[in-house]
């Protein structure tokens, strides 16, 4: 089983395998085209087109942002600004394009610190980087909150990663807001509640003047045929997102209700994982786990989720296997 990844583990639409399945010769050996694509994506989010600039999974979103951000090389090295813990892409890509990463802790219970990031931004930062809903601990950042700072922070680039977003919170991919304040750039995937992560489908959202650049620096045929095919069907199949979007709600309850029984600390996640502090075993349960072949993710050794393990909530019927299995395993290396 994996749940250290937080994917989709159904799997894709049946819809997105039929339309797959159509393709043949030709799509392999043409250069895709991504209007109707793209145009889906806008309708799915409510924005038009010029909103969207589809990526090869929102990893590529982040490269492209992170390279836009960091074309500025006023006043020497350039500077990233982030949370700890979080998603470790914005560190890996600042650092890649030569710019150097700083932090600010999340509060007490991975509450959002909002004024500790607008203190923490200096004539050196390019761009913030926030997740909503917050990996790893799943808990929701207020959109109000993200408004704020976009606006304190401008012309500073504001990044919301909402990469779980299907799974609960507020979005901030809203024309209006765009206007307002160009210089938030909102992250989407299709990688988690629609399962395309082997394809590779993300996009950025923003205004067009600011996603403007960023169309010359990703390449022009990023997403493949498959993926490209894969958008529309994916799109329009919302039953199937929201059975999935269900069955991600219902594990993560009966996985947070399995640690309350064994005294096992969590944080309330509108995402599809639960980070849950173990203790100082968390290694040995990441790998008695894995011996059984149940993957799971240590981020024991991350500052802020000392003696954490994040555990994905997928199909009901796979955390129904799983809990048995965690529950002897704790015992055992308590
Ligand atoms: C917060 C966050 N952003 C972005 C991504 C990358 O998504 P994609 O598969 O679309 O590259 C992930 C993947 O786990 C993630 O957790």
């Amino acid at each position: 089983m994996r749940l250290h990844l937080n994917e989709n583990t159904a799997g894709c639409s049946p819809a997105v395998m039929k339309v797959l399945a159509a393709l043949g010769r030709h799509e392999a050996g043409v250069y895709p085209d991504y209007d109707e694509a793209r145009a889906a994506v806008a309708r799915l989010l409510g924005v038009t087109p010029a909103h969207v600039l589809l990526t090869n999974g929102l990893d590529e979103g982040i490269l492209a942002v992170t390279a836009l951000a960091f074309r500025d090389r006023r006043g020497g090295v350039p500077e990233g600004l982030g949370v700890t813990p979080a998603f470790d892409m914005y560190e890996t890509l600042v650092t890649a394009f030569g710019g150097r990463m700083a932090t600010v802790a999340m509060g007490a219970g991975f509450a959002f610190p909002g004024d500790a990031l607008r203190r923490a931004t200096t004539e050196a930062t390019r761009i913030v980087f926030v997740t909503n809903p917050h990996n790893p601990s799943g808990v929701i950042v207020d959109r109000p909150d993200l408004l704020d700072l976009a606006g304190a922070i401008a012309p500073v680039l504001l990044f919301v990663d909402e990469a779980y977003i299907d799974f609960g919170g507020d979005t901030v991919a809203d024309e209006r807001w765009f206007a307002e304040r160009p210089n938030l750039v909102v992250g989407r995937t299709f990688s988690k509640a629609y399962g395309l992560a082997g394809l590779r489908a993300g996009a950025l959202v923003g205004h067009p003047d600011t996603l403007e650049p960023m169309r010359r620096i990703v390449p022009p045929y990023s997403l493949n045929a498959w993926a490209a095919a894969a958008l529309p069907a994916a799109a329009a199949d919302s039953a199937y997102r929201d059975w999935y979007v269900d069955q991600a709600a219902e594990s993560r309850r009966r996985l947070t209700a399995m640690c309350g029984r064994l005294g096992v600390e969590t944080w309330p996640s509108a995402g599809n994982f639960i980070l849950a502090r173990v203790g100082v075993q968390a290694p040995a349960v990441v790998a008695a786990l894995g011996a059984r072949g149940i993957r799971i993710r240590d981020r024991s050794a991350e500052s802020g989720c000392e003696g954490c393990i994040r555990i994905t909530a997928g199909l009901v019927e796979e955390t129904d296997r799983l809990i048995p299995a965690f529950e002897e395993v704790l015992c055992a290396v308590r």
